[in-house]
């Protein structure tokens, strides 16, 4: 068995998450706690981790306040309709009165925004700014490096649990993890700590198969941290039922975002029917939602689906179109300077945000100008920051939360001194990179307050510790005890290895969960079905073997994605409607029902008797 090495660092905040919460957070610690410690561990390098670091091509949460376009209320008022009626909206409203200020920050810092001739901001739609964001994580997390200083940002070390404080299991008191690159166990003790370890990808079976494996939309490093660190500790989760299913450009996983709004392209099916307007009158069952302006996201995902369903694919974007409209002068004439703009604008796009799509385009002999660009939906996300509001259930700011969403300090969970932002808040989504940013700070805030607040020090059972650590590196060992036995390394009676368990949790989710394979289509006892082959999974999960520290991290991993898995399955048994059609489909409960179900789904797993208690919580309409 290996001895594990264990090393301990003692701070007053710690940051699991070097992304775009978690580097707001440490800038923002730093401000308010010059005295105190802030410690960030993150399990890559923070310039390039996380679901920015490709890059992006928007900023897509912006009010524009100083100029006049928009106000908070006027953003709760939209991510509530394309939440379909349900979204915290006193946590909405705080990250929209927060946000502007973060992005003028980044620009000070040296992120190129889009101008126009007079210097102002352009815009892709209504609160998305275009950038050239291909190092706009590099940008953000500069800062962060700084404020956190040399010696308080730890590179290179998954987390694994969070640690609970010996004399009061319901206080945080740190977390515990592995070096990916020298196999030592970390243990962090701290009186806060802000989990910012980013949403789920790969939950269920992805569109890429074979040389495609490992390309999907949501950043593949993104594996349920955020949930699976925050779960089995007890805290209190929110609409784990509701996922994001992107529409995407084929098998590139391009976003559709900046082609509709920015260079207003349509799509069109097979037959070159536009489907937002052949199939307008399907909107109308999902009243009041169905005549929201703009269409919920999902809405707009499931006149696609009608299309599809009847055979009309393939869905094709018609980029050629928009190239051919924005190409024209001032009396409709081609305008080769303006042409060679757009087409650049567009290669950028992707260049600066999901380069394999350029790639793709290269592939396929596709030049935009001339051929459009084929579109499908994805399989489903896990994500609280972007249009999807999984996550956990967190105290909201004191001016603005009534007393059911208030226990304690802004951003805080149901467990003391426990924070979480970015994909890890729930039922606040449409945050994206500026608002998960932006969030970050707010906890960061609220974390350092309580860090001061709390009279005595934090206090880790050791001998937990040590249980932990061997449990953590017990792969290689298990590894190493029972490889020989059989001719294939990865094939063994005694173990499964990290892909395998990947490959069966997403078989389980696709096929009894509502993925692609079954057209995002589910019911009871499909779902009960799959939950009880996601608790042999789990158990199975036991017998992880691992050949190296980078298959440990991996094995992690599932572990971390199994538990976001196994909520989701559990909340969607318990909303009994289809509240969002086009991101699932219950064929059991077909229709939507606001009498009964304008409600948050909430969930609690017991550390100690490990049942899972899933209730509602009432929604609380602020901004009218
Ligand atoms: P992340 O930024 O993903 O950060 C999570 C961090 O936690 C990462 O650094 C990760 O390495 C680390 N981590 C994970 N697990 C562990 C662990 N166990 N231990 C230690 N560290 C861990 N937003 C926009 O505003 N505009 C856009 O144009 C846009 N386009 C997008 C395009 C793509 C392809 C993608 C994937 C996202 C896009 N987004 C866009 C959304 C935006 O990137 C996210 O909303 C935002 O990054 C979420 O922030 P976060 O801090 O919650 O997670
Ligand atoms: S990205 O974050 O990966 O770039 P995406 O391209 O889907 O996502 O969306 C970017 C932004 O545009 C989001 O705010 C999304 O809600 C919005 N959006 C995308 N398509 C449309 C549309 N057809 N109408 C209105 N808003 C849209």
């Amino acid at each position: 068995m290996t001895t594990p090495d264990i090393q301990t660092i003692e701070c007053d905040v710690l940051i699991v998450g070097g992304g775009m919460s978690g580097c707001g957070a440490a800038f923002e610690a730093n401000f308010w706690g010059k005295d105190l410690r802030v410690v960030m561990v993150e399990k890559a390098v923070i310039e390039r981790s996380g679901a920015t670091g490709e890059g992006l091509s928007a900023i897509n949460c912006y009010m524009g306040m100083r100029s006049g376009w928009n106000t908070p209320e006027d953003f709760v008022e939209y991510v509530r309709n394309d939440m379909m009626g349900l979204a915290r909206e006193d946590l909405v409203y705080d990250v929209a009165r927060h946000v502007d200020a973060s992005v003028h920050m980044w620009e000070e810092w040296g992120l190129p925004i889009f101008k126009k001739p007079d210097g102002s901001y352009q815009r892709v739609g209504r609160w998305q700014l275009p950038i050239h964001g291909e190092s706009l994580k590099p940008v953000v997390a500069e800062p962060a490096r700084t404020a956190l200083g040399p010696d308080n940002l730890y590179e290179r070390i998954l987390i694994t649990h969070l640690l609970p404080d010996k004399r009061d299991e319901n206080r945080i008191a740190g977390a515990i993890g592995v070096g990916v690159r020298d196999g030592k166990i970390y243990v962090f003790k701290a009186r806060a700590v802000i989990c910012t370890s980013g949403g789920a990808s790969n939950i269920f079976r992805p569109r890429s198969t074979g040389e495609g494996l490992g390309r999907t939309w949501y950043s593949v490093f993104d594996t349920g941290s955020v949930y699976g660190l925050v779960i089995p500790l007890g805290a209190e989760m929110t609409q784990m039922e509701h996922r994001f299913v992107p529409s995407r450009f084929k098998d590139g996983y391009g976003p559709i975002g900046m082609w509709f709004q920015f260079f207003g392209a349509r799509a069109t099916n097979a037959y070159g029917e536009d489907y937002t307007q052949t199939r307008a009158p399907d909107l109308k069952k999902w009243d009041p939602y169905g005549s929201a302006v703009p269409t919920p996201t999902p809405l707009r995902n499931h006149q696609m689906f009608l299309d599809i369903t009847e055979g009309k694919s393939p869905i094709y974007i018609r980029t050629e179109e928009a190239i051919a409209r924005l190409s024209k002068d001032d009396n409709g004439e081609f305008d080769p300077e303006k042409f060679e703009e757009v087409r650049s604008e567009a290669w950028e796009d992707f260049l600066d945000m999901t380069i394999s799509q350029a790639l793709m385009w290269a592939s396929q002999n596709i030049a935009p100008e001339d051929t459009p660009s084929e579109i499908v939906l994805a399989e489903p996300y896990i994500m609280g920051s972007h249009s999807g509001e999984a996550g956990a259930w967190v105290s909201g700011p004191e001016d603005l939360s009534p007393p059911e969403y208030r226990w304690g300090y802004n951003r805080m969970l149901t467990i003391n001194g426990l924070f979480a932002a970015g994909d890890g808040v729930g039922a606040a989504p449409h945050k994206f990179s500026s608002g998960s940013f932006t969030e970050g700070k707010i906890a960061a805030k609220a974390a350092v307050a309580y860090a001061r607040d709390v009279a005595d020090a934090p206090q880790i059972d050791e001998d937990r510790v040590q249980e932990l650590a061997r449990d953590i590196l017990r792969p290689l060992d298990t590894f190493k005890s029972h490889s020989g036995v059989s001719t294939s390394e990865e094939v063994n009676p005694n173990y499964l290895m990290p892909k395998q368990a990947l490959i069966r949790l997403q078989k389980i989710m696709d096929e009894y969960a509502g993925g692609i394979s079954t057209q995002y289509t589910m019911n009871e006892p499909l779902l009960k079905r799959g939950l009880e082959l996601l608790t042999w999974l789990r158990q199975d999960l036991d017998q992880l073997a691992a050949r190296n520290l980078h298959e440990l991290l991996r094995g992690w991993e599932v572990v971390h994605r199994a538990w976001v898995a196994e909520a989701h399955v559990r909340h969607l048994i318990h909303r009994k409607e289809t509240r969002w059609p086009g991101y699932y489909y219950r064929s059991d409960y077909p229709d939507l029902d606001d009498e009964n179900w304008r409600v948050f789904v909430n969930s609690r797993f017991d550390p100690n008797t490990k049942n899972w208690d899933v209730f509602t919580k009432p929604y609380n309409q602020l901004v009218k």
